[in-house]
């Protein structure tokens, strides 16, 4: 039986995880927006771009949730992108209401659906999203370690001239300026970033990092990133649908691990056929610790304000 992926938001990272998606040719995917033909658009000229490089599924668009019955893993795209000057947090209110709205229309006709959460601020959102649908912790997952650790690695890759292939790096925390770059358990090839870079261009590369979505908000002036997270969201549902047990930093729902309690929080976790399988837990310094404790403040406070 062929897996179904529904996409809630068909814009600019909707359609390009749709782009992603396809290209793996792991799941007929369905794409909800509100905006009328936009959806149906997108879906038939993807559909008919696939005979070019020959894959072999279905694209239907829709601003109707109908169709999104049965899916295997939902992902919600769906809200507003930050403009320049914006942060993420500043979306909190708006966003809310149109994932609420998603999450509730979606998990009526796919009750064993996994959610995977894009939209931001994106750990409150994806605490929303389990509260909403009241599916267990494990069935859902916020979409932003992927990104954040593939900008760094782009960072390095750019300064040392290496492959990206050989270089590894993990960050944690929340999705916002105050995540959590973790310089002590990333390398390159096996060597640690600390001895193979030095201690300012590391730094720099750290700050870069936390900033990374600003820097293209700041560049596009209307809109946000797109290519990165959509391809983050669409190495995450490969995961889940091949039963891979890969393990990438994401948001996830925390009960105890790391010292915080119901909350969605970026860490290291093992994704398979049932979505979040395992939470790993890093020894940290005081420092990676007191970091990791500030960031979750912001996402504690925003979350206290959607109660
Ligand atoms: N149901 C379905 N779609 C909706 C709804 C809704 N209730 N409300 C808004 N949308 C659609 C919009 O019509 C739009 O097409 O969501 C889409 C969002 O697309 P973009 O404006 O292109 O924004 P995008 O860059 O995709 O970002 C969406 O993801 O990465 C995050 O910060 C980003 O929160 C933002 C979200």
């Amino acid at each position: 039986m062929k897996n179904k992926i529904s996409i809630i938001g068909a814009g600019m990272t909707g359609s390009t995880t749709a782009h992603w998606l396809a290209e793996r040719e792991i799941a007929d995917l369905v794409l909800v927006d509100i905006l009328e033909g936009m959806p149906q658009g997108k879906a038939l000229d993807l559909q008919e771009a696939l005979p070019v490089i020959g894959k072999d599924i279905k694209v239907i668009g829709s601003n109707d949730y109908l169709l999104t019955a049965d899916s295997d893993i939902v992902i919600i795209t769906a809200g507003l992108p930050r403009k320049p000057g914006m942060s993420r947090d500043d979306l909190l209110f708006t966003n809310a209401e149109i994932v609420r709205y998603a999450v509730m229309e979606t998990v009526k006709s796919s009750p064993n659906a996994i959610f995977i959460v894009l939209t931001n601020p994106l750990d409150a959102m994806a605490y929303l999203t389990l509260k909403v649908s009241q599916v267990s912790p494990n069935r859902v997952i916020g979409q932003a370690g992927i990104l954040d650790s593939a900008r760094m690695r782009a960072f390095i890759a750019m300064e040392l001239n290496v492959s990206v292939e050989n270089i590894h790096c993990y960050v944690l925390g929340g999705h916002g300026d105050e995540m959590v770059p973790l310089t002590r358990a990333s390398n390159v090839a096996g060597i640690p970033l600390e001895n193979i870079l030095p201690q300012d261009k590391l730094a720099a590369i750290v700050d870069r990092t936390r900033k990374g979505g600003g820097e293209i908000v700041s560049l596009l002036k209307t809109g946000s990133a797109f290519y990165a997270p959509a391809v983050s969201v669409a190495q995450m549902a490969e995961a889940i649908l091949k039963d891979k047990h890969l393990i990438v930093p994401a948001s996830a729902y925390l009960d105890g691990q790391y010292g915080l309690k119901d909350i969605f929080f970026g860490v290291p976790v093992q994704l398979g056929r049932n979505g979040v399988e395992k939470i790993f837990e890093y020894e940290l310094t005081d420092a990676e610790k007191s970091a990791l404790s500030s960031s979750a403040q912001g996402v504690a406070e925003n979350i206290a304000k959607l109660r």
